[in-house]
């Protein structure tokens, strides 16, 4: 009989996943579902990168590479750095990986061991406790809240440090809620972390070109270079440049902790794939002119969304600064009943009765850590959002 290890035991199936699937069996049973639970742009990847990548199959680049990155793409994440972040990286501090998912998950199997701390603001995104539990870790999750906008403040986070904290993990603008830190929050959190020399900060960048209303995007190396010798900026093209399907993430950080990785892909995946690389070589180094018009365009999507929900009965939507999601709290729907007699006691119950009642599928706030919410992705096209939104309306209308 087979059994799963000790490790897998420690940890759940993604919860995204599981609505995903959900939503797909409805819809194979030929209801009308709306999907809000993609996490991808709904764009395609630029033809200059493509025509990059064909270029590179031409000319035979099809065969292993260094381990953690050819260098030409590690002299254009350096250049990136530099460029957009005022950081300064040598390609010996850059590591490469198969998506942005594979940097987090080899920092911490390069990092931790049992019993290891790993301080996670919630919301969080999904993969972040069990990944840190699949390599041994512990995650200490810490709750915010919608009145500090879900961001840790100083206070929270000099509480929730202990001698066995290993790694403070940052995400912003965040999945799923959308925020941001600003420079000053950013540098409030660092004054807590000069005071703990033993906290190393992982900081998951991915969202940094999808931020509105001109907010200005900072990483925290980058608001206290006293921190640099012990930050993992960590980045990659999946978002930025609409190339999930094409994995490759990346990261700058102490020379000890990128060769650490690169040992664990040693004897794991090996490098990314080589096509890919070529790929984002030129995402990072070509024109730049794919990013202001989609930006443009989820502002206006966060702006539609954000103002149809919280015209629905019992909700509350803030205005997040980035990404493309949306964390409304649903605290007024609880308690209240479905026209099918069902009380809602939980936000699993809200997002589950919104997509038998009204085919609207949403991700309950438990799946992220932080209750009673519910993450909507609005990367999809403006009638889709607007019949969704109406979708979610009706069924906030219809409780009683
Ligand atoms: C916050 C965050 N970090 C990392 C990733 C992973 O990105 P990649 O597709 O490059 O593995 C995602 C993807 O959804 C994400 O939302």
């Amino acid at each position: 009989m087979f059994t799963e290890s000790q490790a897998l035991r420690r940890v759940k199936p993604s919860a995204t996943l599981a609505a995903t699937d959900k939503a797909r069996e409805l819809a194979r049973q030929g209801k009308n579902i709306i999907s809000l639970s993609v996490g991808e742009p709904d764009f395609d990847t630029p033809e200059n990168v493509k025509e990059a990548a064909i270029k590179a199959i031409r000319d035979g680049k099809t065969k292993y590479t260094n381990t953690d990155g050819i260098p030409e793409l590690k002299e254009a994440i350096c250049a990136k750095f530099s460029r957009e972040n005022g950081l300064t990286y040598k390609p010996n501090q850059v590591n490469v990986s198969p998506g942005g998912k594979a940097v987090l998950y080899n920092a911490f199997v390069a990092s931790l061991s049992p019993g290891d701390e790993v301080i996670i603001p919630a919301p969080y995104w999904v993969s972040y406790p069990d990944m840190v539990l699949l390599a041994g870790g512990e995650p200490v999750p810490v709750l915010t809240s919608i009145e500090t906008g879900f961001k840790l403040t100083a206070e929270q986070l000099e509480k929730a440090i202990t001698p066995r904290t290993r790694w403070l993990l940052l995400n912003s603008p965040s999945n799923p809620s959308g925020a941001a830190y600003t420079k000053a929050e950013l540098r409030a959190l660092a004054d807590v972390l000069l005071r703990h020399p033993q906290v190393w900060v992982l900081t998951d960048d991915m969202y940094e070109h999808l931020v509105f209303d001109d907010f200005e995007f900072w990483t925290i190396a980058q608001v206290e270079p006293a921190l640099y010798d012990r930050t993992l900026t960590m980045n990659g093209v999946s978002k930025a440049y609409a190339m999930t399907g094409w994995r490759i993430g990346y990261a700058g950080g102490p020379v000890e902790l990128i060769k650490a990785m690169e040992k664990v892909m040693s004897q794991t995946t090996s490098n990314a794939c080589s096509i890919s690389q070529w790929a984002a070589v030129e995402a990072l180094n070509g024109t730049q002119e794919f990013i202001k018009p989609h930006q443009k365009l989820f502002q206006e999507r966060r702006d539609l969304v954000v103002s149809m929900l919280n015209q629905a009965a019992g909700l509350e939507c803030p205005t997040p600064e980035g990404a493309f999601y949306v964390y409304p709290s649903c605290a007024g729907a609880i308690g209240k009943k479905t026209q099918g007699g069902r009380v809602i006691q939980t936000d699993q119950d809200f997002t589950e009765a919104l997509l038998e009642q009204e085919g609207a599928n949403a991700v309950h706030g438990a799946a992220f850590g932080l209750s009673p919410f519910f993450r909507v992705s609005y990367a999809t096209s403006t009638e889709r959002l607007e019949d969704a939104c109406a979708r979610i309306q009706r069924f906030c209308a219809s409780l009683s």
